[in-house]
Parts: structure tokens; sequence; C-alpha cells
């Protein structure tokens, strides 16, 4: 007999845990791995905003807040968002959460009814369908190759948007191809979705200030299409761009019927994100900019070493991404041979075998519904880049 909900019985354990805990036995047994599989930076967060955070908790700033986050911090989230969209929010149209996750499962929780379709192009972050699965939705998955750079077409859309489409999520640029939808791109997806006012959207917008653009952010779907302001959820947060995925800070922007019911669905659940992270994250947005612009001239310069050194592998293809800190090499030139002694028939096997032959460990494009390929995170310094890349090349080289 099980004790266990049905629910989480379906819950699909990440395989990604089984690599990085076999990759985290091989280093304690002293082997020198090196992880490009890390999803945060490599960085610290930056000092004026630990100092911001640790002053809040000498103050005494320790305690609960009301379950939507601290009014600054909501009025700092709705001015970036104006700043850079040109698109008016009211603090109350703005929710925080304990990280972007928590904030894309509570929008998740308030919307969808058992049986609502929502639209997952992939590859996708790993997290989105089995959330979909949590709210008791559907998900459904819909393929997007290397030859339309991984992104959802407007004919893709109309094709599988119906009457039973709760939502499309889209992450612009996306983990784990580093891809980005540009303006036009947006304004052909908003033509289909005007047709479909069935249909949310939530833009999962958690890396859009790590691009390589000039303008230092990301394209939005709103920019395009004002219009979809009413079934827009935009969510965001200070985990990647100012290096702070410990603190848990998220939010969401979104229609007020929408944020009031995921400000009850926290109030039942976490109660409130931490007050001092709150604090520190408020802090980030109002003064950090400079330090995210410096943090993405590295980022541009590791982004160009390690295509170019990967695009030098041969049977390895790969895309400059063009913004987060992921490239994505398609290795299934490999499928069907022996590398370090192993037989390779999908990204899981080249992944296990590269820890094992040369203590490298990256993720499997499986993982993220794209078979083929496979996820390589270079937020870390680049000699180790170097090494890395150097093994990986030895590796695909070794076919016995
Ligand atoms: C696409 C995407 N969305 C959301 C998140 C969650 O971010 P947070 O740390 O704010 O919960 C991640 C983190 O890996 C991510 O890659």
């Amino acid at each position: 007999m099980s004790f266990l909900s049905n629910r989480v019985q379906a819950l699909k354990p990440s395989p990604t845990l089984a690599l990085a805990a076999k990759a985290k036995a091989l280093k304690d047994s002293g082997l020198d791995v090196i992880s490009l599989s890390v999803g945060e930076p490599d960085w610290d967060t930056f000092g004026e905003i630990k100092d911001v955070g640790i002053e809040a908790i000498q103050r005494g700033q320790t305690k609960y807040t009301a379950a939507n986050g601290l009014p600054e911090l909501r009025k700092a989230v709705a001015e970036q968002f104006l700043r850079d969209f040109g698109v008016q929010y009211e603090a109350s149209e703005v929710t925080v959460a304990s990280g972007a996750k928590f904030a894309i499962f509570s929008a998740l929780q308030a919307v969808i009814n058992p049986g609502d379709e929502v639209l997952i192009p992939s590859p996708y972050w790993v997290s989105y369908p089995s959330m979909v699965e949590l709210a008791q939705g559907k998900p459904v998955i819909v393929p997007c190759g290397r030859e339309q750079s991984f992104k959802l077409s407007a004919q893709q859309l109309r094709a599988h948007i119906g009457s039973k489409t709760k939502m499309l999520i889209l992450n612009s640029p996306s983990n784990p191809t580093g891809g980005m939808y540009s303006d036009s791109e947006w304004a052909e997806l908003g033509q289909v979705l005007k047709d479909n006012p069935q249909a949310l959207v939530l833009s999962d917008d958690i890396y859009n200030r790590l691009v390589f653009n000039q303008r230092g952010v990301a394209p939005h779907l709103l920019e395009s299409c004002p219009e979809m302001k009413s079934r827009c959820i935009s969510i965001n947060g200070v985990s990647k761009s100012y290096s702070m995925t410990g603190w848990r800070i998220g939010w969401a922007l979104g229609p007020q019927e929408i944020i009031q019911a995921m400000n009850n669905y926290q109030s039942q659940s976490t109660s409130c994100a931490a007050a001092f992270s709150q604090i520190a994250a408020t802090a980030a947005l109002e003064r950090a900019e400079e330090s995210v612009k410096a943090s993405v001239q590295v980022l541009r310069q590791r982004r160009d070493f390690i295509v170019s050194e990967l695009q030098k592998i041969a049977g390895i293809q790969v895309n400059p991404p063009e913004g987060a800190f992921y490239v994505w090499p398609q290795v299934d030139a490999f499928f069907g041979k022996r590398l370090g002694g192993k037989e390779i028939h999908d990204s899981k096997d080249f992944a296990q075998a590269l820890l094992e032959a040369e203590n490298v460990a990256l993720v499997p494009g499986a993982e993220f519904g794209l078979e083929g390929f496979v996820r390589i995170s270079y937020a870390l310094e680049q000699p180790r880049m170097a090494e890395a890349v150097e093994r990986i090349k030895r590796f695909v080289s070794n076919r016995t």
C-alpha cells in the first residue's frame, strides 16, 4: 500500500538529478569534474545588493510581509516594465512570489481547470509540463526544430490552438536554446492569438536582461501587441539577471483578477516571500543596471568563445544564442556510434558517456523535450570552459 497521492505518483522526478548525483559522486571521490549543467550565474550577487539585504536584516525587516509582496517592490517591478516596454501596470497588478518558479506555479493553479490544454513549444524549460500536470491541465507539446531556430511559428500556433487551449507558455530568451523572439515574430504570434480570445499567454521573461542585443532587454509580446495585456501574465525575477537565485524573489504582472487569485493562493501556501530578499530585490531593480550590463559583457565573451570552439568540432552544429547563458549544440551525428567505449543511442547516452569518460557534466536534450541536442551552460570561467571543450573534443574523437 502506498500513502502517496495519485498526483505525486504521476510526478516524474527530473532525470538530470541522477546525472547530477553521479557528477557529485565523481567530484567527491576526488575527480576533476567540470559541470556545464548549472542553471545559475557563477558570479556572486552584486555587492551593492548584498549590503541592502544585510542592512534590512539588521534593521529587523525579518517578518511576514503582505502575501503579494512589499508595495515598493511591486512599484519597482511595474516601473521597470513601463521603462522596458512602455506598458503600464498598477502595483496591484503585480504579485511577488518566492522565485519566478513559484509565480509560474501559482499562475497555473489560478487559471487551469482539469483538462485545460496548455501549449508548450519544445524544447522547453523542464518544469513547465510537470507544473501544468500538477494543475490538472494537459500539456500539448509543439516540437520546434533547428530549422525554425527552436521557436514556435505563427503557422504552428494556428494549427495547435483550439477551443480547449487555455494557455500558451513562451520563454524568451529560452532555456535551453538561448533563442529569442523578435518584434516581428511576436507580432505574427499576436495575430493568431487575436483570433483566439479563449487563450492566455504566460510569458516567462526570466532571462530577458541577459541578452546580446543593443537594447539590453529582450523584445516582449506586449510591445508588439499591447491589446494582449488583458490575457498576458508576464513572469520575471531577480534570480538570473542579478545573480540572486538563492534569495528566491520572482513576480508576475497580469490582469487584476488573476493576480488577486494568485495572491490568495500564495496567502494559503507560502504566505509571502522573505522580507529582506524583497528589499534587496527592490534595490536590484532600482540601482544594479550597470552591474547587469557588465556581466552581460562577460557572458558575451564566453558565448563567443564556446560557440566558436564548438563549431570547430566535426559533427557538432551550434547556433549562436541571443541570450541567457546556454548553448544548445546538435550532437545526433554521433548517435549509432561508439564514444568513450560506449554505444551512443541518444542524448542521455551521450551525456552519461561524456561524464564517465571525461568528467564533463551537461544536460541531455531529451529532458527539454527535443532529442538530438545537449544543453551546455557557459556560466563558468573561460579557462574551465576551455578545458571542458578540450575534453569534449577528445571524447568525440575517441570512437572506440
Ligand atoms: C526558464 C526558467 N524560468 C523560471 C526559472 C525559475 O527561476 P527562479 O529561480 O526565479 O524560481 C528558471 C530557473 O532555472 C528558468 O530557467
